[in-house]
């Protein structure tokens, strides 16, 4: 097999697709090592999970900082010391400076819960169904300066129910972003992904 992929992984929150992630690796369905997960907020439930699993935790409160330049310069040399192959974002909920975006470029992805490039940003599945759109789903994409814009790798789209309410959209759509987002990071350990002139490149 392979060197399992050296990945740090930054949250904000609960942490399930972390927790997908976990349960991948542990299942080894996924050659993944996770080196660290970093949280920029201290209680974020994420953490806990990466405690569980004997994972390196790290909490970087942006509120210690006076510029988001500083922020992203510390994060950069948390990030640094484990030296990954792969950073992912998995409900960060900063935005990151340019400056932080091209030092990891190509190496940096993101789940976000809407069918890019429809609605980036929050609030995403309430929007899918005040807009009464029949489809919603899952986007996964290399980040770019552009805020939820990166090459796309990966979607999923569930059909939308009469009578869903946003957390119910949100929760199916999310059982969905579970199974996604391990299996394209396990698209980066078989090194079947590249990113060439802003293009993904899949192999089969
Ligand atoms: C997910 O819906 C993800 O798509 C978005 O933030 C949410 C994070 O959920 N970027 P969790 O913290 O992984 O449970």
């Amino acid at each position: 097999m392979d060197k399992p992929l050296d990945i740090v992984v930054l949250i904000s929150g609960g942490g399930s697709n972390l927790q997908s992630i976990i349960d991948q690796v542990a299942a080894k369905k996924l050659n993944a090592r996770i080196c660290a997960v970093i949280s920029n907020i201290a209680d974020a439930y994420g953490l806990q999970r990466a405690k569980d699993a004997h994972i390196d935790t790290i909490i970087i409160n942006h509120h210690d900082y006076n510029s988001r330049a500083e922020f992203d310069d510390q994060l950069i040399q948390k990030i640094e010391y484990y030296n990954p192959d792969l950073i992912v974002l998995a409900g960060f909920m900063r935005i990151l400076s340019d400056e932080f975006v091209n030092h990891f470029h190509a190496k940096m992805i993101n789940i976000h819960p809407s069918l890019l490039p429809k609605y980036r940003g929050l609030h995403t599945h309430k929007r899918a169904l005040e807009s009464g759109d029949k489809e919603h789903g899952l986007s996964i994409h290399y980040v770019s300066t552009e805020l939820d814009g990166g090459p796309l790798i990966l979607q999923k789209s569930i059909a939308v129910l009469a009578d869903d309410t946003e957390e119910t959209l949100a929760k199916r759509v999310l059982v969905e972003e579970h199974s996604a987002y391990p299996k394209v990071i396990q698209w980066f350990a078989e090194k079947r992904i590249q990113l060439i002139d802003n293009q993904v490149i899949l192999d089969n």
